[in-house]
């Protein structure tokens, strides 16, 4: 069976109730296109809102916290995600470790909580610049991912350079191509797992990206919050049959 492509936007904080109109586009575009997973990952203050209008488009929160409940002012917990009707939820992304010095064992309990909860966890991970003009990004990767990642159960990899995100500089083709690989033969399960680039994925490369073997998807940030935009990744993904898994 071939991995089924996810397109999965980031709203990070952006997003409004006046812009849900958003969804009705993608939704279209969601049923036109079967063969493929689309998300989208509004603010938590959307979410419940935009599962009403989602259809076919999975809708993600950005954050869970590692406990199910408790005394923790201003978080949320995966069980709350998954009972406001969402499917997956984005973790450990590079502005969450940056931002508020998440560690990647805090990252794999937020995925395996994620997991407990019923929600696909689409875990990110992704090298410095310097770690990349050093000749590292592999074992910081490679260490990001045996440490970030659960010992089993579904989930979904977001390799992101931290260089490439919101910049408008993506990986070369050979760059994305080797680490998507190098990630994979890494994996325990690594046919079955689904490995996303992402970082300025834009209408004008999302083709050639999406072309890569190992590449199963995007997780896109600025390019997720035009409707034009996004949909042109969309359509840009090829459309899969007949890979083992
Ligand atoms: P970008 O963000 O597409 O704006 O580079 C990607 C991400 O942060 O997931």
């Amino acid at each position: 069976m071939a991995r089924r492509m996810l397109i999965a936007g980031n709203w990070k904080m952006n997003g409004l109730r006046q812009d849900l109109g958003f969804l009705d586009e993608i939704a279209d575009l969601a049923y036109s296109r079967a063969d493929l997973d689309i998300s989208i990952s509004p603010p938590a203050t959307l979410l419940n809102q935009a599962v009403k209008m989602a259809g076919a488009v999975k809708i993600g929160a950005q954050d869970c916290h590692i406990r199910r409940s408790g005394a923790h002012t201003g978080d949320i917990s995966a069980d709350m995600i998954k009972d406001a009707g969402a499917d997956l939820v984005i973790v450990g992304h590079s502005e969450r470790r940056d931002d508020h010095g998440e560690t990647c064992e805090q990252v794999r309990a937020k995925a395996e909580a994620a997991q407990a909860a019923g929600l696909l966890p689409v875990i990110c991970v992704g090298e410095l610049e310097a770690d990349r003009r050093e000749g590292r990004a592999e074992s910081v990767v490679g260490q990001q991912i045996a440490t970030s990642c659960p010992a089993s159960g579904d989930y979904v990899i977001a390799y992101e350079p931290v260089w490439a995100i919101g910049t408008g500089l993506t990986a070369s083709l050979d760059d994305i191509g080797g680490m998507h690989a190098f990630i994979r033969a890494s994996l325990r399960k690594g046919e079955t797992i689904r490995i996303l680039y992402g970082g300025s994925v834009k209408p004008n490369n999302a083709e050639e990206i999406l072309a890569l073997d190992d590449v199963d998807g995007a997780l896109i940030g600025g390019a997720s919050l035009k409707v034009a935009d996004f949909a042109a990744i969309i359509t840009a993904a090829p459309i899969r049959i007949a890979r083992s898994r």
